[in-house]
């Protein structure tokens, strides 16, 4: 069974003075059990919007959204859903083990289990230490890591994160990435916004681009680096210095002279050439175009 299926999402906003403000352009999405998928696209794109109406806390314009089957105008189909709204507040007098046993009370955790959860994720989420502290106290790394506390709580199978790894330091968006890739493991679904294109590369199966209320891309992450390949480096022993000027030439001049670039069209005569002069190949790297480079290309040049 697919984790979300969304067909024909649309949502009309009206703004001030009755402006309309189409956030989200008729969205046809479904992402699998299991799947890891990145939402990645600019500020105001629509991510948020259509993360709200997946939780049922926007009414669509028009269109349909299914969690596990269900239809999310339904309040059961949240029932096995870890969620974590953008920007999370929460009531600042609780502190975070009391919040956390609030959100899993209301998920009717029985007792037990539910302290034993509690201290599991507080642990993991760096929270324990603090856990009796009022969360008026917190930073908001802190605050963002109990949005994720709560939305670990009652280990569901489906997680909707928006920007998860928003307003933390380096080493919390690494604890993140970990959490994220242990969910994998154990047969999750993760969909997540971010607007941080590298977020998406290390932990994601699949990446959606989406600007202007319209997505633009879905790619497997695997076959989009893959596909990025430009060229090869390189790096040669015992070859002669004509054939380093002429792959050198058209290359990056200021790499070292056994370095030579080469492109995926070239490549095979390169290597045929090196084999016939008796070189000897010491290492090879190819040079992607990463994912922000394709990013920009479908954002920027709306290209695709
Ligand atoms: N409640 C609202 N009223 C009017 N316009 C809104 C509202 N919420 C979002 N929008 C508009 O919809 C667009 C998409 O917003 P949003 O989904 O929050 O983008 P993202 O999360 O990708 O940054 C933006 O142009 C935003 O200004
Ligand atoms: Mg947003």
């Amino acid at each position: 069974m697919n984790a979300i299926e969304i067909t024909g999402l649309c949502k009309q906003f009206t703004g001030k003075r009755m402006t309309k403000v189409d956030a989200l352009k008729g969205l046809d999405l479904t992402i699998a059990a299991g799947e890891i998928f990145g939402f990645l696209g600019p500020n105001g794109a629509g991510k948020s919007t259509t993360i709200k109406l997946v939780m049922g806390l926007l009414r669509p314009t028009s269109g349909t959204a299914k969690i596990m089957g269900m239809d999310v105008g339904q309040a059961e189909s949240r029932r096995n859903v870890g969620y974590l709204p953008e920007n999370p507040a929460f009531y600042d007098y609780l502190s975070a083990e009391e919040y956390v046993a609030f959100v899993g009370s209301q998920f009717r955790m029985e007792k037990a289990l539910l302290a034993r959860r509690s201290e599991e994720v507080l642990t993991r989420l760096d929270l324990w230490e603090a856990r009796k502290r009022p969360m008026r106290g917190y930073s908001k790394g802190m605050v963002q890591r109990v949005g994720l506390a709560q939305a670990l709580i009652h280990d569901p199978d489906v997680y909707i994160l928006d920007e998860p790894m928003s307003g933390l330091d380096p080493i919390g968006r690494a604890l993140v990435k970990e959490i994220i890739l242990d969910l994998k493991k154990r047969g999750k679904c993760v969909f997540f916004s971010t607007h941080i294109t590298d977020d998406v590369e290390k932990v994601c199966d699949r990446v959606g681009i989406i600007a202007n209320g319209v997505l633009k891309s879905v790619h497997a992450v695997d076959e989009l680096l893959q596909h990025g390949i430009e060229g090869y480096y390189v790096q040669v022993a015992n070859c002669p210095d004509d054939l380093i000027c002429e792959y050198a030439k058209q290359g990056n001049n200021s790499m070292p002279v056994d370095q030579i670039f080469v492109s995926r069209q070239q490549y095979q005569e390169c290597m045929e050439k090196l084999f016939a002069v008796g070189s000897s190949v010491v290492f090879i790297e190819p040079k992607r175009k990463n994912l922000e480079a394709f990013f920009l290309d479908v954002v920027a040049n709306n290209k695709l």
